[in-house]
């Protein structure tokens, strides 16, 4: 995306040449310069990744923390940023974990239903509850597909990007699993 604006840059003030008169042999050779522009964008395009790569949220907005600390963000910065960074790159996280369950999501995934009613509150009690840490059923989950990429990608990420430490036993307060979803009650 990012090079092909640079190659629209580029283009304009070659294509302006146009203007010159037709029987002149530098509209040719103006052609001819346009098209080997395009070549090596293409080619400088190519070193950086393929081109999947190289519209890539990840890549482009980079997961890094917010600017100041997500609690003390109004309540405008917060939604500026939930829009800006974190859904681009949610998105494209949970597509590629599974292109067609989540071929296109909103801020419905991890909100739920009605987030504008439920003010965004996480965690949300619309998506999936987890059984109790260290139970049977967790044992169980955690050998489901999906509890890699919440360990490994899910949570990492939205912790860095909404500014927090990841949780563990020694950072108790720390983002997690349960910053997102609700313990399910136990039978
Ligand atoms: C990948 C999951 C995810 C997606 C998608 C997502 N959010 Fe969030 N959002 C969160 C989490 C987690 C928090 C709580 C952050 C924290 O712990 O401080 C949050 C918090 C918020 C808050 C602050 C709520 C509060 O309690 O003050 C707002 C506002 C918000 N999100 C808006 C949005 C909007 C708008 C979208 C869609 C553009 C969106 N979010 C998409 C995960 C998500
Ligand atoms: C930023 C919010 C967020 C965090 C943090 C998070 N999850 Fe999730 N989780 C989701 C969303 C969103 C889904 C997808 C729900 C859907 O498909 O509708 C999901 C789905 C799941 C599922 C699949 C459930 C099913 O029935 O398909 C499991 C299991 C799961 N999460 C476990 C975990 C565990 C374990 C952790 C911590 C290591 C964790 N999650 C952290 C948001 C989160």
């Amino acid at each position: 995306m990012c090079s092909q604006k640079r190659l629209l840059i580029w283009l304009f003030p070659i294509a302006s040449c146009g203007g010159m008169p037709k029987e002149s042999a530098s509209s040719a050779s103006v052609e001819r310069s346009v098209a080997s522009e395009t070549e090596g964008f293409e080619d400088f395009g190519a070193t950086e990744g393929t081109s999947e790569e190289k519209a890539s949220a990840r890549a482009l907005l980079g997961v890094r923390p917010p600017p100041k600390p997500f609690d003390q963000m109004s309540e405008e910065e917060q939604l500026n940023w939930m829009i800006g960074y974190v859904m681009p790159i949610a998105a494209e996280d949970f597509k590629a974990y599974d292109p067609e369950r989540y071929a296109s999501v909103s801020c419905e995934l991890c909100h739920g239903p009605e987030p504008e009613k439920e003010h965004y509150r996480m965690p949300n009690p619309a998506l999936p509850q987890l059984p109790k840490p260290g139970s049977p059923d967790w044992e169980r989950m955690e050998k489901g597909r999906a509890f890699a990429f919440m360990r490994d990608v899910v949570t990492p990420t939205i912790a860095t990007l909404v500014g927090k430490e990841r949780w563990s036993p020694e950072v108790p307060n720390g983002f997690g699993c349960f910053d997102c979803h609700l313990e399910r009650e136990s039978k």
